[in-house]
């Protein structure tokens, strides 16, 4: 396998994923782990990643110098570059003129070398750094220059070490799969094999043999994770699993029946469905603030999953949908708590087993939904959107009621439904109604109304961190509007986000 070494940059989940896209197994590693751990791992070869800093600030990642002599090939990208010169040698300087300072597509040219076989010597890439490499360190050649770089891409072929100031990772870069592969192939001798079918054979037979006649235990949300998390601990053990879905009462339309149907009729699991509807709206009753809700129904949760699991018994596993991002982003230090989260992943304090299981932890969002197809998961569920543990709770502003819901999933589901028939489903990655605590007038057949109004909430974004609106074409949206107003009762208005997060979140609590 190949090892990515972590220096903060932003691209770096992004590198990840073209390796493993080259079918070439690879596992991201903070650049501060022991030559020791390096050499343990075995890999084929290593890509530096890039990173915020300068190579000359204090506290600037490094990594331990001995990894350019244990033989392994490597590939440095941008200050993973800078720091490969600047180790071995060479020099790195700021960007003193605007030059030199390159941000975005910018032209390249390209000598003799083996990341670049088969690759035209004129192309372009996407440049995004302050400093650059002004002096080669001994023993090393440029293949590559742009106008503000005369040593964007360097190497030392006799130790195999590779380097490139910009960003091969990236779409814009649009040679970049080619290099990827050609350092993956060429370079470090991997043969291409990864493949989802090998990963969930392998997956089942390991399942198998670390479970063996024991018990398992697997909270279903109905998501992508636990649901692919459940099948696949399914095909390898059976009837020794066991799985309780909580139906809080704040999913959407038909999505209870949904997950029912799938899990008990598709895969005859031992499935149970707590029907929780009269208990979390009997605690929610009244309540505005969105922390409290959250925190309301997390706290439910876990009191209605424990008493299930009670009923069971102690248990040997507890299956967790833990997936590749929360493991590489669970570091310390992270951010402000903006809202507080729900979802499974606090169970283990409150249920009784011995070992947690997590088959999908080496699996990036894509691959988790590769492998549900491969095991026969409805396509709808495998290309699930996120949906936020406290559910329909957060997308109704203020307090809720039973009402209140029943519009908002009749509204949601328009929305769905036209999004998709309009085939705009893909591409816009999280997409839904909420039903804001507004009531406004109107006017319908000559009669006044006071009711609700909707907002339609759309975005694109790659990982929820960031987000813009997506631009649904206003023939679909006048479509979605008069459905809307004409099959769900007392909403008369409809109004449609168009602000990015930041500074608005996408969810609206
Ligand atoms: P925000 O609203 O913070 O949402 O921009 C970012 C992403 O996270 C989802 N979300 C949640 N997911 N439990 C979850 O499992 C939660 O409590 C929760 N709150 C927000 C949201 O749907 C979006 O995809």
């Amino acid at each position: 396998s190949i090892l990515v070494l972590d220096f903060g940059g932003q691209y770096n989940q992004l590198i990840a994923r073209r390796v493993r896209e080259a079918n070439v197994y690879c596992e991201v590693k903070p650049c501060t782990i022991s030559l020791d751990e390096i050499i343990a791992g075995n890999y084929r070869g290593i890509i530096f990643t890039g990173g915020p800093a300068s190579v000359y600030a204090e506290g600037a990642p490094r990594v331990d110098a001995g990894v350019f002599s244990l033989g392994i090939p490597i590939l440095g990208i941008c200050y993973g570059a800078q720091l490969t010169a600047f180790t071995l040698g060479g020099k790195v300087s700021s960007g003193a003129t605007a030059l030199t300072r390159e941000y975005g597509k910018t032209p390249l040219t390209l000598s003799e070398s083996r990341l670049f076989t088969g690759i035209p010597a004129e192309t372009s890439c996407w440049m995004s750094h302050g400093d650059y490499i002004s002096e080669l360190p001994a023993g090393f050649c440029a293949t590559g220059a742009t106008p503000g770089c005369p040593f964007a891409a360097l190497e030392d072929p006799e130790r195999d070490i590779y380097a490139v100031q910009f960003h091969p990772e990236v779409l814009h870069t649009p040679e970049g799969m080619a290099m990827i592969r050609n350092f993956l192939y060429g370079v470090c001798g991997c043969t291409g094999t990864w493949q989802m079918s090998s990963f969930v054979d392998n997956m089942v037979m390991h399942l198998r043999e670390k479970i063996g006649d024991k018990k398992v235990l697997c909270a279903l949300s109905g998501g992508v994770d636990s649901s692919v998390a459940a099948v696949l601990v399914h095909k390898a053990v059976g009837k020794q699993l066991t799985c309780i879905f909580v139906d809080h009462g704040l999913l959407r339309k038909n999505e209870g029946d949904e997950v029912e149907e799938v899990f008990r009729n598709q895969y005859d699991i031992n499935l149970i469905r707590v029907n929780a509807e009269d208990r979390f709206l009997a605690k929610l009753a009244g309540v505005s603030d969105p922390e409290q809700k959250r925190k309301i129904i997390g706290a439910e949760f876990i009191r209605v999953f424990e008493e299930e699991a009670k009923k069971i018994g102690t248990v040997d596993f507890l299956v967790q949908g833990t997936i590749y991002p929360d493991v590489i982003e669970s570091g310390p230090g992270n951010a402000a708590v903006i809202k507080s989260h729900h979802n499974v992943g606090g169970l283990p304090d409150h249920v009784d087993f011995k070992e947690i299981i997590e088959p999908l932890r080496i699996l990036f969002k894509d691959e988790v939904r590769a492998a549900g197809a491969e095991l026969g998961i409805p396509e709808n569920l495998v290309w699930r959107q996120p949906f936020p543990g406290p559910g329909l709770a957060i997308r109704v502003i203020g307090d809720i009621t039973k009402d209140k819901l029943d519009i908002l999933r009749d509204a949601d589901a328009i929305f769905r439904e036209e999004v998709a028939a309009a085939g705009l489903g893909r591409a816009i990655n999280q997409y839904f109604a909420a039903l804001t605590n507004m009531r406004s007038v109107g006017v319908m057949g000559d009669e006044r109304t006071y009711d609700y109004a909707v907002a339609l909430r759309a975005v694109t974004t790659t990982d929820f961190m960031t987000a813009d609106w997506a631009q649904i074409p206003y023939p679909v949206l006048e479509k979605i509007s008069g459905r809307i107003i004409n099959e769900v009762r007392h909403v008369n208005r409809v109004l449609y986000d168009i602000t990015s997060k930041p500074p608005a979140t996408i969810e609206y609590e």
